[in-house]
């Protein structure tokens, strides 16, 4: 059973179904109100823990009733809480998402996951230490991303850097990090550089793997020498919102089995999760996802 840490936020979802985008001053009916558990932190945590993983989370939720829930679902999905921090007077992370025609809008207010610190990430040093693999991303401060980066690195830990959402970052992190994987978008944010030769300049300025989520076109990755394309698979999407979580737990579960085949198992987990509304509904099982592979090439 792999061990995986991760490092990251958690929110409340608001999402409101709606025919379309209401652009600025105007009024959309919508469909469907909903309140799920996401944040992208805690979606990585249970997509890992879902396909069998040993998940510890380090993140902080606020003294609100979304906490609480929040907190129970984390639970019941079997994620070790203990460097969970609950912040006094302060509100859970939240995340106001628009769903129209498969696709999203997200607005996130921080609250707790703002107070996530280097220290918190250091106090749970043990347990980075015995990892397989730690996930971070970019919905915390970047002094607790950089902590993360840097303790994995000190450790021998591989960490998986999912620079989301998109930020320019330091170069010299993308040699802490094994792996970076960013989106398209996020990948010309993060280097600033023209879209043909983004990849290309990913893979000169991270020394290590790095792989490009291309969303149902599946994923390129490179870990040595020349880069790879894995396909997407094709499904009927009905939310996309957490689709990158789910590749990014996926992907942190199967590193054992060699990066070609966990960005394989990562783009199936991550085709399936998007065909239930919500950033957790849809992520599988290992049974799940095993037997949804079994007929495919
Ligand atoms: O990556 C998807 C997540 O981004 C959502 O669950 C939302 O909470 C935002 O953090
Ligand atoms: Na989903």
């Amino acid at each position: 059973m792999a061990r995986v840490v991760v490092v990251g936020s958690i929110n409340m979802d608001l999402v409101t179904l709606a025919p379309r985008f209401a652009g600025p001053g105007e009024t959309v009916l919508g469909e469907r109100f909903l309140t799920v558990p996401g944040g992208k932190g805690a979606n990585q945590a249970v997509a890992a823990a879902r396909l069998g993983a040993e998940v510890t989370l380090i993140g902080a939720l606020g003294d609100d009733t979304f906490g609480e829930q929040l907190r129970e679902g984390l639970a019941r999905e079997g994620i070790a809480l203990d460097y969970v921090s609950r912040i006094d007077d302060c509100g859970s992370g939240t995340a106001s998402i628009t769903v129209a025609g498969g696709e999203n809008e997200i607005i996130v207010v921080p609250a707790a996951n703002a107070r996530v610190t280097p220290a918190q990430v250091e106090a749970a040093t043990d347990a980075i230490a015995r990892a397989d693999a730690v996930l971070v991303q970019m919905e915390i401060p970047l002094e607790s991303v950089e902590a993360t980066l840097r303790l994995g690195h000190r450790l021998g830990v591989p960490v998986i850097l999912n620079p989301a959402p998109a930020q320019k970052l330091p170069t010299e992190w993308l040699k802490l990090a094994r792996y970076v994987t960013p989106n398209q978008h996020e990948l010309a944010i993060l280097l600033g550089a023209d879209a043909q030769q983004d990849f290309r300049a990913l893979m000169r300025q991270a020394p290590g793997p790095v792989v490009l989520t291309r969303g149902g076109e599946g994923a390129w990755y490179r870990e040595d020498g020349e880069p790879t394309h894995q396909s997407g698979f094709a499904v009927d999407v009905v939310d996309t919102t957490g689709a990158g979580d789910t590749f990014n737990g996926a992907l942190a579960v199967f590193l054992h089995e060699g990066l070609p085949q966990a960005v394989r198992k990562a783009c199936a987990a991550a085709a399936l999760s998007v065909t239930r509304l919500g950033a957790q509904g849809g992520m599988p099982t290992r049974v799940e996802l095993d037997a949804w592979l079994a007929g495919r090439p």
